[in-house]
């Protein structure tokens, strides 16, 4: 009896009267959110909003989800309740442990391929739905599901329109629009055969400086409430008995509750230091929306409250999210969240079920999660109740998408319908989308509209590249260095203008760093940040990186000339961009538009009759900064943006970014040929004998070891280290100041060596991570030491190599070294952290 009406909790209001009815004690909320050891993190259910979750309790299906579970053995509740990545697993594993659900992963993709073919993605599905559905031996049939990251259109798949991030959706304040992308997103999902996306973002940014700012709407929780519903509405229909797989349609997945974009100093899953009425007020808002809305699913943050991690919070799981939000879905964590909680690992957390989660994403740890889990459900530390709560709450999803009437992922309805990937009316959305999205922030002298009959010179480093203009999560995780041949069908914002100019018969020149032989008469300068994901777009302050800042160069020198000058920035956040605006006559903001980029002449152009075919009317959902001081004075206001009539010209803005130094390439050691700051290149025989190399030539261990400039990319840009002579040699790169790379480490983040071997080397070469004195992980991977003489290449090794090695990563002094006691005979340019690489080494 128990058991069925704490299920029921989460279902109804209904449900909820009669537990606390029939139980005759203050609802359970009351006493579990007191969290004694820390008052701060303490939550107050009772000052939380309610919300109407929109199903009610169907006593048909809470009678079929007793069946079902009365019929699974302990081994198949635990598997269901187990998301692995399927980089991690196969169809057999998961037939084996019963696994309740997939996901791939940002860089995960069928046969390791992350520009596969649509058809593959169907038929690892179609693999996946057989493995779970099988019967044999007694195994109860629950069918998979696969959860993917479709934040901006159905983004891993090559050929699949890729629609502005959030922060570009926000500027439109267009929710129609945005529901129409919802469900476009959900036709292409549903033709590779995937049902479940983890969009959307519905965080609440506050701090620019976050990594992520760019999959939230607004800062606005008004704004970014205003679109959950209908976003929620686009990918799953409206709330209704008939199965949401029967429609067009997938289930969603609203991140990271809560307060993931709310954390000290914009720090990606750090810990949101707040009263609990501006948890509530700021990052609680878009909950309410997106539980009226009948959100399925609902992904804990990695990030903490007051010190406390929120996927181990039952007070917020719990407490106030199923029980006083009447969320009646389920809740899954985020990749390998759990580990994060006190006392868990990654691959053991029962506080993480106990707290009210449902489901791990254990992507890498599945197999060690599921054996943990069991014997915690076995011996009662996961009561019995808790993981039946939990399996029915999955079971109720998957009875409410029709999976298991639904049959293969590609007998499904719009199943194998590729066409629908980039289709013609899907790339129109997109590119109305990012006409809406343009944010005009200066037009002195009404220079925009421009005249495509006219002669145009596009400059800057980011017209012609989609993969830059598209952003983090697109076909990779990071989406770095793709090219444009891996975006059939797109339009890049260089095309675009190509196009509008060439049908009004005017001319164009595009030269990146803007040079011409014919004087133009305007200049199209597009600059701005290259792509992020996760923590490795944090920053310290407001900054472009100075590796981005060339183009403001060329915007002065063309301003010199009395060119017009038109900016367009490329941006997942707003940033301190005074020097470029100062030195534009019009700034335009694009964010990240994606793979739509003829939006932007659409709106930069007049039509060739010398018409305004469309206006801006993009309006800034988040303000934008006056210096580079995160918490410092605002140069616009939200709802900020121009249109082409508007007559008030912008002055000379101060070009005092009002912070010390530049931002800096965090996790970049050593850079064309010299160790970047606070860090020293050491050579040494491992003993006592240590050099630091400061300037070229220089020598070490008594002469042994010479180490000499050479040229890589630019002239001196790397150092050669030659020893002919047997002992032992260790080049290292060291710090006083210790770094913490366990999120990279998590993350599946590579150490990155670009280096050329001069001569094969006879004895083995080994690489390793030194945590402090006699504590470290060292690897020997053979195809290190066979790589091709001769030739330079950017090897990338897991820094969780290391990490199994026995490094501790979160205190590295040390995080590359390399060591041999035999002749070597190599060049190293740069070491880094990072996710692209010619070569990826095994562990070994
Ligand atoms: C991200 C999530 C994402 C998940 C699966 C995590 O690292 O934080 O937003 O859905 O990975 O790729
Ligand atoms: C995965 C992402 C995930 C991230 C976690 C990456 O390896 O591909 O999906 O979000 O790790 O930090």
């Amino acid at each position: 009896m128990t058991l069925r009406v704490q299920r029921h909790l989460a279902g109804s209001l209904l449900a909820l009267t009669v537990t606390t009815a029939c139980v005759g004690a203050p609802p359970p909320t009351m006493v579990a959110a007191i969290a004694d050891d820390n008052p701060a993190a303490t939550v107050h259910p009772e000052i939380w909003p309610r919300a109407d979750w929109p199903y009610p309790v169907d006593a048909s299906v809470e009678t079929r989800i007793d069946a079902i579970i009365a019929r699974m053995t302990v081994e198949e509740k635990v598997g269901q309740v187990i998301q692995a990545d399927i980089a991690s697993v196969t169809p057999e594993d998961a037939r084996r442990y019963h696994l309740g659900s997939i996901l791939n992963g940002g860089n995960s993709a069928p046969g390791n391929d992350e520009f596969a073919a649509p058809e593959k993605w169907l038929a690892l599905a179609d693999a996946f739905y057989d493995a779970s559905v099988d019967t044999s031996g007694g195994r109860t049939a629950v069918p998979i599901i696969w959860g993917t990251d479709a934040v901006h259109g159905h983004s891993n798949i090559v050929g699949a329109t890729i629609f502005p991030h959030n922060v570009g959706l926000g500027a439109m304040h267009d929710a129609d629009l945005v529901q129409q992308i919802a469900e476009a997103t959900a036709l292409e999902l549903r033709s590779t055969g995937m049902e479940w996306t983890f969009a959307p973002t519905i965080t609440v940014p506050q701090d620019g400086r976050w990594g992520r700012a760019y999959e939230g709407y607004s800062q606005d929780p008004a704004l970014v409430a205003s679109y959950v519903e209908r976003f929620i509405e686009g990918l799953q229909g409206q709330p209704s008995d008939r199965p949401i797989l029967s429609g067009p349609h997938v289930l969603a997945s609203t991140k990271h509750f809560l307060a993931d974009g709310g954390t000290d100093e914009g720090r990606d899953q750090g810990d949101a230091r707040i009263s609990e009425t501006e948890l509530r007020d700021i990052h609680g808002t878009p909950y309410v929306s997106a539980i009226n809305a009948g959100v399925q699913t609902i992904m804990a943050s990695f990030s903490s409250w007051n010190g406390a991690k929120i996927t181990g919070h039952k007070g917020l799981l719990t407490d106030v999210l199923k029980q006083r939000m009447r969320f009646g879905g389920f809740i899954v964590s985020d990749w390998n969240a759990h580990g994060q909680i006190s006392g868990c690992t990654n691959t053991s957390c029962p506080q993480a079920i106990n707290a009210g989660l449902d489901m791990y994403m254990a992507p890498d740890t599945w197999k060690p999660m599921y054996e943990s889990l069991l014997a915690q459900a076995k011996s009662g530390i996961v009561p019995m109740e808790r993981l039946e709560d939990a399996v029915a709450n999955i079971l109720r999803v998957k009875i409410r998408a029709g999976l298991f009437e639904a049959g293969r992922p590609s007998s499904r309805p719009f199943s194998g319908r590729f066409e629908l990937l980039g289709s013609a009316d899907h790339r129109a959305l997109a590119r109305e989308a990012v006409r809406k999205s343009l944010v005009l922030m200066k037009n002195n002298k009404q220079i925009l509209p421009l005249d495509p009959r006219s002669h145009i010179l596009v400059a800057g480093d980011g017209a012609d590249d989609i993969g830059r203009a598209s952003g983090g999560w697109t076909l990779t995780w990071q989406g770095t260095g793709i090219g444009n041949d891996k975006f059939p069908g797109a339009t890049s914002i260089l095309q675009g203008i190509e196009d509008a100019v060439s049908a009004a018969n005017g001319t164009l020149r595009h030269a990146p760093d803007g040079s011409f032989e014919k004087k133009p008469d305007a200049a199209i300068v597009i600059f701005g940040e290259t792509p992020y994901a996760e923590f490795q777009g944090d920053l310290k302050t407001l900054q472009l990186k100075p590796e981005l800042k060339g183009p403001l160069a060329t915007m002065r020198k063309l301003q010199a000339q009395d060119i017009p000058v038109v900016a367009v920035f490329l941006t997942g956040r707003p940033l301190w961009t005074n020097e470029e605006i100062n030195a534009s006559d019009a700034f335009v903001t694009a964010w990240l538009p994606g793979s739509e980029g003829g939006g932007v002449a659409d709106v930069l152009f007049r039509d060739k009759y010398g018409k305004v075919a469309h206006e801006f009317t993009g309006k800034l959902s988040f303000s934008w900064p006056m210096t580079a001081d995160a918490k410092g004075p605002r140069l616009f206001e939200l709802g900020y943006g121009l249109n082409s009539a508007s007559r008030s010209d912008l002055d000379m803005l101060p070009e005092d970014s009002g912070v010390v130094g530049q931002e800096s390439s965090a996790g970049t050691f050593f850079d064309k040929g010299l160790p970047t700051a606070s860090w020293s290149l050491l050579v040494s025989d491992g003993q006592s004998d240590r050099t630091r190399i400061t300037t070229t030539p220089a020598e070490a261990i008594g002469g042994r070891v010479q180490i000499k400039a050479v040229d890589h990319l630019t002239q001196e840009g790397a150092r050669q280290f030659t020893s002919s002579g047997n002992g032992p040699t260790l080049i290292e790169l060291v710090t006083h100041a210790p770094i913490d790379i366990s999120r990279e480490t998590n993350g599946d983040v590579l150490l990155l060596v670009t280096m050329r071997y001069e001569q094969q080397s006879s004895a083995p070469i080994k690489l390793s991570m030194r945590c402090g004195e006699g504590c470290g992980g060292q690897i020997a991977p053979a195809a290190l030491s066979a790589l091709e003489v001769g030739t330079w290449q950017t090897v990338g090794v897991p820094i969780k190599c290391f990490a199994a090695a026995g490094a501790d990563v979160s205190k590295l002094d040390a995080p590359f070294q390399i060591a041999t006691t035999g002749p070597i005979d190599f060049s190293l340019s740069r070491v880094a952290l990072g996710t692209v690489a010619d070569t990826i080494l095994g562990c070994e």
